[in-house]
């Protein structure tokens, strides 16, 4: 069947093309449709990025209220859904409820497989934005053993969020408008990647015919992962356990470098960026802003300035150019909106689902062919079965 060249982990196969992100990691560029990430940094509105994603331009008035409409018309959850949440441990992690219910929502709108035709494309698009929020809130709820708070159709999509999970009756921070602007670039800055991980795991399973809901459920299956959407979580326990005393800065730096630890630096290095990740750039400036302005005086912060000090000036760190990547200081923005900690991946799927569903229609429009790798054999040559009482 020809010659296969091998690539592992694909750092050098393009699997497709594609006209939705820009990413240039030796310039440290990132664009969304031709726009440089740093221009949504005035007045972030993460709903027109969603539209820009998936339909390729900035929403007009007429677009934009149409989709904020559909926004807020679909946050609810079909009420038989709450049961599901009931059934999970109380622990159970945030991450494996929210790629349950977003694959459950495939069984509520059976009609809506999202591949037919551009309204019911539009209708699944504005669901699955609109109810991973509630799904998120209502996970948290019931882990903390909470009733679930309703969304309310007057607030707005970051507002509505904040208020499913925290209302008792008022939700901190629920009328500033700096908080707000905030948590918009965050999931703005999260909004796509291009083949990451998690979105070349949407397009694979969507390459089968897999329907838009079960495409993006798998999609955060593989954001999970600590060295993908997870590393959020892994920065914060590593600045936490330098915090507690466990482990010096110092000491932390060294076990990173040394390949037999099992220790890396979390939220360092990047497959496509060999300069600085633009969207670190934005969120260290986010975080410090936020912090001042809550009058919050986080020790985390002050170590995470203190390693990536030391990681910049450091040889190890330098000569495989490995710098702070999204997840180095988004956490801490996080923690200071008071999101806890096993949430921060589920902020970060809401932040990818506009680019998960851009990518799975881009492939659908393209008509692509159904992903199929091929394989190195690295097994037995051929050899005779053995009966098992002649087995030794
Ligand atoms: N700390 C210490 N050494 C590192 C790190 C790190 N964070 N990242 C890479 N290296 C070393 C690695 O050991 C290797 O060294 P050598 O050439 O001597 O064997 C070299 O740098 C190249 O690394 P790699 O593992 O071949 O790079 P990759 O492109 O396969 O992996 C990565 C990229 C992001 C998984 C990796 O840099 C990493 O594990 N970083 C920490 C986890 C993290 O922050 N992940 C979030 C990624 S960005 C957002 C997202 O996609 O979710």
């Amino acid at each position: 069947t020809g010659y296969i060249t091998l690539d592992q982990g694909y750092g050098n196969t393009g699997s497709c093309e594609s006209a939705i992100t820009y990413i240039d990691g030796d310039a440290g560029i990132l664009r969304y449709r031709g726009i440089p990430i740093e221009q949504f940094a005035n007045r972030p509105n993460f709903i027109e990025v969603c539209w820009l994603l998936i339909f390729g331009n900035l929403p007009t008035a007429a677009e934009y209220g149409d989709f904020s409409e559909r926004l807020t018309r679909h946050a609810m959850l079909n009420e038989s859904m709450k049961h599901h949440f009931q059934g999970f441990p109380t622990q159970a992690p945030p991450m494996a409820i929210l790629s349950a219910m977003i694959n459950a929502l495939s069984c509520f709108h059976p009609d809506m497989n999202g591949a037919d035709s551009d309204d019911q494309f539009i209708a699944a698009a504005a669901r699955l934005i609109s109810k991973i929020r509630t799904i998120a809130a209502f996970a948290h709820r019931s882990s903390i053993g909470r009733t679930y708070n309703y969304p309310n159709p007057k607030l707005l999509y970051v507002e509505n969020f904040m208020h499913m999970m925290f209302s008792e009756p008022h939700a901190p921070h629920e009328t500033d408008e700096i908080v707000r602007l905030a948590f918009n670039l965050v999931l703005i800055l999260h909004a796509d990647h291009e083949q990451n991980c998690s979105t070349s795991t949407v397009r694979m399973v969507g390459s089968s015919g897999a329907n838009l809901f079960a495409s993006c459920a798998a999609g955060v299956c593989a954001l999970w992962g600590p060295l993908h959407g997870g590393a959020n979580v892994a920065v914060l326990d590593m600045l936490e356990q330098i915090h507690q005393g466990d482990l010096s800065v110092e000491e932390y730096m060294r076990l990173a470098k040394d390949k037999n630890s099992g220790v890396r630096l979390m939220g360092f290095g990047h497959r496509v960026y060999k300069n600085f990740d633009p969207r670190a750039k934005m969120l260290q400036e986010v975080a410090e802003k936020l912090l001042k302005h809550l009058n919050i005086n986080d020790p985390l912060l002050e170590i995470g300035r203190r390693l990536e000090e030391i990681a910049l000036n450091d040889s190890y760190f330098v000569e495989r150019k490995l710098y702070p990547n999204v997840d180095f200081y988004s956490g801490i923005i996080l923690r200071a909106l008071g999101i806890p900690t096993n949430m921060f991946t589920v902020i970060f799927a809401m932040g990818r689902m506009p680019g998960w569903i851009a990518h799975w229609r881009e492939q659908n429009l393209q008509g692509a062919r159904i992903g199929r790798p091929r394989q190195i054999y690295t097994g037995p040559t051929e050899h005779d079965y053995v009966p098992r009482d002649q087995r030794g």
